[in-house]
């Protein structure tokens, strides 16, 4: 059985894949973007060789990994049934790394994350308990989700780790307040330019 990953031609879909490559015996299905065969190679490597030598990245590629030429945007990620039944029959857990993060225009970015986000936070902000955190209370509703076993929150300052840290140790949210916080799911379609 294999680990699905997502993003793995990413910044931190690639980390991800070499930490698991190289300290863990696990088996990869890695998603990746690209028509034929040869290019979702050659982006995996582009991506994995700031992380290992050619010969360790081939061997995993010939012994470990299996790459599923798909996208997370189009139906069972674009793949015909035959291959979207051996990556659902071969996957024990998922790791989703993958984003569209836009850093092509800053326009965009400064409008769809910052000042999008901004005000949904705004909203938010009435229906954060007294003595929480927005951080802490977003970060434990995440972790409410059964299938989220993992997170990566942002962090400055040792306080931030600690605080971060300390989320996993709490007590869970209660139902109704998870029950009023689904309220504020924001379903976003990001155009890029
Ligand atoms: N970078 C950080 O320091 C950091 C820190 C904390 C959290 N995060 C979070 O981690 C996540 C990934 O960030 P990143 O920096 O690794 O981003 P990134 O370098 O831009 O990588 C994004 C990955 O997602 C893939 N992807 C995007 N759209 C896809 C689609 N429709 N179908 C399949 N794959 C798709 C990309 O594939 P292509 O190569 O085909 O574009 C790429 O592999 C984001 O949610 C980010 O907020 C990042």
């Amino acid at each position: 059985m294999a680990i699905f990953l997502t993003g793995s031609t990413g910044y931190i879909g690639a980390h991800i894949a070499a930490i698991l490559l190289q300290r863990h015996a696990d088996r990869l299905n890695l998603l990746v973007r690209a028509k034929t065969e040869r290019e979702a190679n050659e982006r995996l490597w582009h991506a994995l060789q700031l992380h290992m030598e050619f010969p360790e990245f081939r061997d995993a590629l010939e012994t470990r990994i299996s790459v599923f030429r798909g996208d997370l945007t189009d139906t069972r990620f674009g793949l015909d049934a035959a291959e979207y039944s051996r990556l659902v029959g071969s996957t024990e857990s998922v790791i989703h790394c993958a984003a569209s993060l836009n850093r092509k225009s800053e326009k965009s970015c400064l409008n769809v994350n910052l000042r999008g986000t901004l005000e949904r936070v705004e909203r938010l902000k009435a229906d954060v308990p007294a003595g929480m955190s927005l951080p802490d209370l977003a970060l434990r509703f995440i972790l409410e989700n059964p299938a989220v076993t993992t997170t990566i929150p942002g962090m400055r300052r040792v306080r931030n780790v600690e605080a971060n840290l300390a989320v996993s140790d709490a007590r869970r949210l209660a139902p109704p307040l998870v029950e009023l916080l689904r309220r504020h799911r924001w379903d976003r379609t990001t155009v890029i330019p």
